[in-house]
This record gives structure tokens, C-alpha cells and sequence, in this order.
């Protein structure tokens, strides 16, 4: 038999991190902009900034925009997909973010140091056992271990909560719980299972402050866990990067793959909507409709302990 699931502690992320809530928003490729991470970080989560495709300059911009937003007691990190990583933005982040982030590559040492350089924080998703022990062994403060479940591209194979034990039972630093967490129940699992946080991604889509296009959060009201899917129907520019989607988005640029946009459908999106991806995590079950980045971090605050 197993053994029992040793629980996570709230508290080493928040003193960590120095926010007041255990919630991390996900860094969301042109969603989680300056307005969204300010608005998460002023209600005591940790905001996180994408910062795909920025220079330097405009990481810079992006994080005092959102620190204003924050407030003094704020939190806001930035977020690097390795893949496309502009390791002059990364150093800008880590000299004006209190943490920084990677995803989709092996734990770097280099990048390790030179976010400490910096004077930030070093945080990886990962997911696996060997990811996280990989992540810490360079040199990482904390680990966020994504499950299958996820929103967006999904490097996990493994369920949520059984990989989340498993991290918990080799590695010491915080670990945050990322994917399908869509609920206060659902985040007090994860914490029970051995996070100490929990990392949300398309929750914070039907926030008002998340730059995401009304036909967007129309489909994600609607719908339900079992009408997403892992795909690599929107791989063009990055292959080889299983994402999960909802499904529909993939009947209808397969329909017609002109229509087909690998970019979440934002406001000012003018192509059609239907084809794009509408990126989704198993937890947009809990999406019912328009919300706040506030109502949304003080749903899981009041769950959490
Ligand atoms: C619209 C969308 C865009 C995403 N873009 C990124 C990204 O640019 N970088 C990244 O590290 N993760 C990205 N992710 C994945 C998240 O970091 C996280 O793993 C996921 O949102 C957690 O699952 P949830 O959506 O069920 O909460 C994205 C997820 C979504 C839903």
C-alpha cells in the first residue's frame, strides 16, 4: 500500500514569495498582461507576467505597469518558455521581478544563475518526477508540477494529484499544484496531496482584467471538462508541444485550416474565433461566465488553509 500523502504548507510559498494568498496566476501567453497579473497580485496571489515574445524594454514596461497595479504588497513574476527564451528579457525580469519562471525545457543551470544574479526567484514547471528533481538539483526555489489536466500546452502525461504526491515525496523546495484546479475542493485536494499552492490558469480567463475575446469566454462558460482535449492541432511554430484545447476549436480549423490561429482569440482578435485555439484546462468546468481576478483569488483564499 501506498503511503499516506504528506500535506503541502501554504505558508512556505506565501513567505517565500511574499504574498498573502497561496494562488499563482498561470502565465498565460497574451492573456496574463500587465492588467490581469496586477489585478491577481493586488488581491495577495502572485501575478505572473508572459513574457513570450517581449525584449527586454517591454519586460521592464510590463512589470512596472503591473506593479503599480499590485500595490507595494503585491507580488509579480514573469514567466519564459525556454523554446523562445530571449535571455537579455529573462535578465531585465530577474532584476526587476521577485521571481522569475521557466517552462518546456531541462532545467538550466546558467539560467538558474543568472535569475539568482538578478536577485529573483527561480520557479520551473515541470512535469515529472525527473523534471522536478532536475529543476532543484539546478538550482530552482520552487517547483510547479503540472498534471495532464492543464490548460495550454501540457508537458505532464500523469493526473494532477498522484504526480503532485510523488514530487512531494523527493523534493524539499515549495511546490505549486498546476492544472484542472478549478475549485476551492479541488485546491484543498492538491494541498492535501502535497502542494503548498496551487497554480490557475483558466479560471482567470473569464476575468474581466484577462484580455480574452467575448466568443472565448462564451465557449468556456459552456463548457464542460469532458469537451477539452490534448492535441497538436495548433503546433505551427512549435511542434512537438502537445497542448490542450477545447475541442471544438479542433473540428473547426480542421475544417478549413486557413482559419487556423495557434494565438488564444484576445479582444481585438479579427479572425475567426471558432478556429482559434481556445486553449482550456479540465477546470473550465468551473468557468460560468463573467468574473474578476479578485472574486476569483478570494474563492480559493477562503477554501484554502
Ligand atoms: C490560455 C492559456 C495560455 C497558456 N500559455 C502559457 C504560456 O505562455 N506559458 C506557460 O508557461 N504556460 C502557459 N499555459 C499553461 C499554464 O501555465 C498552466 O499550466 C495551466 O493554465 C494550468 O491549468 P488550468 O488552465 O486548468 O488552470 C497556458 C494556459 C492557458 C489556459
Amino acid at each position: 500500500m501506498a503511503p499516506p500523502a504528506v500535506p503541502g504548507d501554504p505558508s512556505r510559498f506565501t513567505v517565500l514569495v511574499g504574498c498573502t494568498v497561496p494562488v499563482q496566476l498561470a502565465v498565460m501567453g497574451g492573456v496574463s498582461t500587465a492588467t490581469l497579473a496586477g489585478a491577481v497580485a493586488a488581491a495577495g496571489g502572485l501575478g505572473m507576467l508572459a513574457g513570450v515574445a517581449l525584449g527586454p524594454a517591454q519586460v521592464r514596461d510590463e512589470i512596472t505597469a503591473a506593479s503599480a497595479l499590485a500595490g507595494a504588497s503585491g507580488r509579480v513574476g514573469v514567466g519564459f518558455l525556454v523554446p523562445f527564451l530571449d535571455v537579455a528579457a529573462f535578465e531585465a525580469a530577474a532584476a526587476a521581478a521577485p521571481l522569475v519562471e521557466c517552462f518546456w525545457g531541462d532545467p538550466d543551470r546558467d539560467l538558474a544563475a543568472r535569475a539568482h544574479a538578478g536577485g529573483a526567484l527561480l520557479s520551473w514547471q515541470v512535469g515529472s518526477v525527473d523534471e522536478a528533481l532536475a529543476a532543484v538539483d539546478v538550482g530552482a526555489d520552487l517547483v510547479v508540477v503540472q498534471g495532464v489536466e492543464a490548460g495550454g500546452h501540457v508537458r505532464a502525461r500523469e493526473p494532477l494529484l498522484g504526480l503532485v504526491e510523488a514530487v512531494r515525496t523527493r523534493v524539499d523546495v515549495p511546490l505549486v499544484a498546476s492544472g484542472g484546479i478549478g475549485t476551492g475542493a479541488q485546491a484543498v485536494a492538491a494541498v492535501s496531496a502535497g502542494a503548498d499552492a496551487v497554480r490557475v490558469g483558466t479560471r482567470f480567463l473569464a476575468a474581466a482584467e484577462a484580455d480574452v475575446h467575448p466568443d472565448y469566454l462564451a465557449a468556456l462558460t459552456d463548457a464542460g471538462a469532458d469537451d477539452t482535449v490534448v492535441t497538436e492541432a495548433f503546433s505551427a511554430g512549435w511542434p512537438d508541444a502537445p497542448h490542450r484545447v477545447l475541442r471544438s476549436c479542433v473540428a473547426a480549423s480542421d475544417a478549413d485550416p486557413a482559419t487556423r490561429s495557434v494565438f488564444p482569440p484576445v479582444r481585438a482578435f479579427t479572425g475567426d474565433t471558432a478556429a482559434a485555439a481556445l486553449y482550456a484546462g479540465t477546470s473550465v468546468a468551473a468557468v460560468d461566465g463573467a468574473t474578476t481576478a479578485a472574486a476569483v483569488v478570494a474563492e480559493f483564499r477562503d477554501a484554502l488553509p
